[in-house]
């Protein structure tokens, strides 16, 4: 059975999951509002895997006899000052959830939770993605400096991202 302090740690890590979600909808909606439905189809794609991230905690704590304890979700930003800022902000957003993870594996070490570290090592993983997809999306808008029909053609090419 999984004890209070990982419990507690991972109920936070939830609230933090469901909070991405809610941000990178709300960025979606900021594209959506500019017709850039290629970036808004990418945040759209982010806000799902959140969902999904929440939800494997989730699923964590039920599966070892926990309690899941849902917390209020903080209102997100919903206005950027261009495409740039908002990609900008996804990479320090994810920056600060990969920090967050690393500290709940520290907990699950000082807590001897074995099921907890091994669990914790597929997100270790998955933040390395999220962190290099959303610093080539700034990449890219640094190159084309946010001009003319270059980005129109980086909408296009984010409209084919794939799920998962
Ligand atoms: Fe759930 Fe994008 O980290």
């Amino acid at each position: 059975m999984i004890n209070k302090t990982m419990q507690d740690a991972i109920n936070d890590q939830i609230n933090r999951e469901l909070y991405s979600s809610y941000l990178y909808l709300s960025m979606a909606a900021y594209f959506e509002d500019k017709n850039l439905s290629g970036f808004a189809h990418w945040m759209r794609v982010q806000e799902a895997e959140e969902r999904q991230h929440a939800m494997k905690f989730y699923d964590f704590i039920v599966e070892r006899g926990g309690k899941v304890t849902l917390k209020a979700i903080d209102a997100p930003k919903t206005e950027w000052k261009s495409t740039l800022e908002v990609a900008e902000e996804v990479v320090a957003h994810e920056a600060f959830i990969t920090a967050s993870i690393y500290t709940l594996y520290e907990t699950a070490l000082k807590e001897k939770d074995y099921p907890a570290q091994i669990m914790l090592q597929w997100f270790i993983s998955e933040q390395v993605e999220e962190e290099k997809n959303a610093a080539e999306v700034v990449a890219n808008l640094k190159l084309i400096e946010e001009r003319g029909t270059a980005v129109l053609v980086l909408d296009h090419q984010l409209a084919k991202r794939a799920a998962g």
